[in-house]
């Protein structure tokens, strides 16, 4: 797959593409993930991306021409231009699936204001990460690449994928490592018993146990 992410900060990405497993998928080439900068794309002096809103009212709102253009440098036929807004669908761990399946994705991040209302004539799909206000889109790109990245076959095991929360409506089960007790708190003794059956019995029941209190609403 590959992540064209469209930003006025892409040293904002650095912990995402240095770190950890995503830093991991980029070595193994399973995700090239690309940074353009869309005050590249300024034709303007200052290189100036944003101005005032026609009609008045706060902040700065990004400009068409520098969007366009960044976009129209790295899209393809195969190209799906997601932009991140508050205004946008709800994110959740069955789009991250749908989406993990996309050879190409641009991400549109926001800053200020917001965009100029026509770039979405550009987009296919607008995503929020949730209903709160954040300074930009940097964030809510990161937490979406990031989930997507991760959910593509080679990049963790398939073994860990199957139980994780939201996957078949449910939460994830508890984990445990050593000691065996820490401070008078013990591991289930089903997890010492070598019994895997009992093991995969034990964990499917907290599931549903966990989900149906924390999480009622995602059960299916
Ligand atoms: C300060 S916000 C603009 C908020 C916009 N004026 C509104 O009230 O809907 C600047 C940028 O941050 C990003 N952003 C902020 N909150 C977000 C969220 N919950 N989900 C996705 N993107 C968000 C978007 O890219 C947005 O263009």
């Amino acid at each position: 797959m590959r992540i064209d992410i469209l930003t006025l900060f892409p040293s904002m990405f650095v912990p995402l593409v240095e770190e950890s497993i995503i830093k991991r998928a980029i070595d193994k080439e399973i995700v090239t993930i690309n940074l353009v900068n869309i005050r590249d794309f300024s034709e303007l002096n200052n290189n100036q991306v944003d101005d005032t809103p026609y009609g008045g009212g706060g902040g700065m709102v990004i400009m068409c021409d520098p969007v366009f253009k960044a976009i129209e440098s790295v899209k393809s036929d195969k190209s799906k231009v997601i932009l991140m807004t508050p205004t946008g669908v709800v994110y959740n761990q069955s789009l991250a699936y749908d989406l993990s399946k996309e050879e190409h994705l641009i991400i549109l991040c926001g800053h200020y204001e917001g965009f100029d209302e026509r770039i979405k004539t550009f987009i296919d799909m607008e995503i929020s990460i949730g209903d709160y206000v954040l300074t930009g889109g940097e964030l809510p790109a990161s937490i979406v690449a990031d989930s997507i990245i991760r959910l593509i076959p080679g990049v963790i095991s398939e073994e860990s994928l199957k139980s994780e929360s939201f996957t078949g409506g449910l939460l994830d089960y508890p984990v445990y490592t050593k000691p065996r007790e820490y401070r008078g708190m013990k591991v289930p003794d089903v997890l010492l018993s070598g019994d895997h059956k009992k093991i995969d019995e034990y964990r499917k029941e907290e599931r549903l146990r966990i989900t149906k209190e924390k999480r009622p609403d995602i059960l299916i």
